[in-house]
């Protein structure tokens, strides 16, 4: 319709058109013949919301310069030890919504499979390995040791997972991971243990440390836009892997930190929280947190994730992170 200024308006989608209507079909068009029909689907999708989303607000080139000097910052800044551009999807949500959906298996109930969470920016390939009952703590001085203890079984029946690996990582008391902190020796506070036949596991760790995200760069810049903090509620990461099992990427919460409804990554789920104990009896350890990791076989997993997760599309997200 005709709007009384003169501007074409599409009452359908609400729209105005006062730009080439035809723009952004002409360069969803251009895709060839031989791009493979998810790659066609998700960019004509891209271009279509990134097209929308500039007429929409009427982005300037000055704007559209602004982001883009952003992404180009958040590239120049990442390397092997620091993923801001990860960040920054972290902090829009990005990373928890695409969690969400490729994980559906894993939800809030007592009965499912452990729950996943973010992998976030700070996982590093190839941790030690470590034996059961080994700390991953070294030259840390602290209140706060903690007994980790648990099983590995698959969630229907109940079963230990033998040959399950934990691959944990978590913050020093300062709120750095080892790679942020040349205090700390390389690799401190990450490790691998593997379960034998019982699916048990324990090692020593610390109660974590809420901490804020790094904001020295892009990331910290559109906080700081939002008004918003960068504090993370203390947590630990795992990737739980075992032959024939889908892998769990998760991190456990502490219940009593003061950010545990406010993550400014927006990566907390109910079943993902847990109660350090006071622990008295082992005096390597002050506190004890038992917990307990369930894993779905693909075939289970397949039952109820989103199309096309595949053993072999999960064997490439492993290879990749
Ligand atoms: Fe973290």
């Amino acid at each position: 319709m005709m709007a009384s200024n003169g501007i074409v308006q599409d009452d359908s989608k609400n729209t105005t058109h006062k730009f080439d209507p035809n723009f952004t079909q002409a360069v969803i068009n251009a895709t060839g013949p031989k791009a493979s029909p998810r790659v066609r689907k998700i960019t004509a999708s891209l271009i279509q919301h990134l097209h929308d989303f500039a007429r929409e607000n009427e982005i300037t080139v000055d704007e559209w310069m602004a982001g883009l000097e952003l992404m180009n910052e958040a590239g120049r800044m990442s390397d092997n030890k620091r993923n801001e551009g990860q960040l920054v999807c972290d902090i829009f949500g990005l990373e928890s919504l695409v969690d969400e959906i490729t994980y559906k298996l894993a939800s809030d109930a007592q009965d499912e499979p452990t729950a996943t969470a973010i992998l976030g920016p700070f996982w590093r390939k190839d941790a030690p390995k470590r034996n059961m009952g080994d700390t991953i703590v070294f030259n840390i001085e602290s209140n706060d040791w903690t007994l980790m203890h648990g099983q590995v079984t698959d969630y229907k029946t109940g079963k230990p997972i033998e040959g399950a690996e934990l691959d944990v990582w978590h913050t020093a008391p300062n709120g750095l991971y080892e790679q942020q902190d040349p205090d700390q020796p390389d690799m401190n506070l990450r490790g691998r243990f593997t379960t034998g036949k019982d699916g048990k596991y324990n090692f020593y760790c610390l109660r974590p440390t809420s901490y804020p995200i790094p904001y020295d760069g892009p990331a910290g810049k559109i906080l700081r836009a939002l008004d918003r903090h960068p504090m993370r509620p203390a947590h630990i990461h795992f990737i739980i892997t075992a032959p024939g099992y889908k892998p769990i990427v998760t991190q456990i919460f502490d219940r009593r930190d003061k950010y545990i409804e406010n993550d400014a990554v927006f990566a907390v789920k109910d079943s993902l929280i847990v109660d350090f104990k006071p622990y008295q009896g082992d005096p390597k350890a002050d506190f004890e947190l038992p917990y307990d990791f369930k894993l779905a076989t693909y075939e289970d997993a397949n039952k109820h994730s989103v199309a096309g997760t595949t053993e072999e599309s999960a064997t490439g997200l492993g290879a990749k992170i």
